[in-house]
């Protein structure tokens, strides 16, 4: 039996569209079983009634992918998921998925993938690898596809930085948040986020969280799809007024996430209470970033 443990990931930071993500302390486990004949698929925890049990579960789908790869063909298969990672969400579940899939089939066909080849694989399934890199390395991430790879480089988190995460009880399809974005921006906004998302990776690898704030500001994507998301402004004032250093939507969305080294319980607080009184129903979890 082999056991994987992929950790959720928050995707963007910002201003690093598609780039930049951070791995966060809560796990979806996948085991992978061989068997005699046939496919079994039990999924417990978050999505259990949702995710797919059939050939098209994303796990099942990516372990497909690498056993084609490598030329291994197994009698029969079982996975066993358990997910702690709320799905479509914007904290990477169908990453875990992808990378799950993507690394236990690999231990069970022998192991041919390298680390390298597992994230330009996992990352060409996904479309982008900013969720992905991170949820195979650990840490915080910076990531791009080129020649036909995914070139990336882990940060180590700040000490102290921890994540406060709002989750809405509403989901967001990461394919339709994207759809939400503009196939053209301006010049300007395109140096805005520019400058930002090279201050931040410049603040995250030094430590310094006073400039977090102004780093994680974004003008590409979040405007588009906050539209979505009632109070979404209000929540990231409520936050930065609790002590907040730098505060942003997660990935594709709903959830918010904002980053900070002291006052978690107050900002968790004020969080969930201005989604609220905005009528939307959320959980808060201070989630530390996964090494
Ligand atoms: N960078 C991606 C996006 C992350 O914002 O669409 C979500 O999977």
């Amino acid at each position: 039996m082999i056991r994987v443990q992929v950790p959720a990931t928050t995707a963007n930071l910002g201003p690093g569209f598609d780039c930049l993500g951070m791995a966060l302390e809560l796990y979806n486990v996948v085991e992978i079983i061989p068997i005699p004949m046939g496919t079994v698929i039990e999924v417990s925890g978050e999505g259990s009634n949702e995710i797919p049990k059939d050939e098209h579960n994303m796990v099942y789908q990516a372990a497909q992918k690498v056993f084609r790869q490598v030329g291994y063909s197994p009698s029969g298969l079982k996975l066993r998921l358990a997910n702690q990672i709320p799905v479509a969400r914007g904290l990477g579940s169908s990453t875990s998925a992808i990378v799950g899939g993507v690394i236990a089939a690999n231990l069970l066909s022998g192991g041919k993938l390298s680390i390298k080849d597992i994230i330009s694989l996992a990352s060409s399934l996904e479309g982008h690898p900013d969720n992905v890199a991170p949820a195979v390395l650990g840490g915080i991430v910076v990531s791009v596809q080129a020649d036909g790879e995914v070139k990336c480089l882990k940060i180590k988190p700040p000490h102290g930085l921890k994540g406060v995460v709002a989750i809405p009880d509403f989901p967001m399809v990461t394919k339709v948040s994207r759809e939400m974005l503009p196939s053209q921006v301006p010049f300007q906004d395109a140096a805005f986020n520019v400058g930002r998302a090279a201050l931040l990776v410049a603040a995250l690898q030094q430590g310094d969280l006073s400039l977090l704030g102004a780093a994680m500001e974004d003008r590409l994507h979040q405007s588009m799809r906050s539209s979505m998301i009632p109070g979404f402004k209000k929540v990231l004032a409520a936050a930065k007024l609790a002590g907040a250093r730098g505060v942003t939507l997660s990935g594709a969305g709903p959830t918010v996430i904002a980053f900070a080294d002291s006052n978690l319980e107050l900002i968790a607080r004020v969080m969930g209470e201005t989604f609220r009184q905005n009528g939307v129903k959320c959980r808060v979890l201070v989630l530390k970033p996964s090494p």
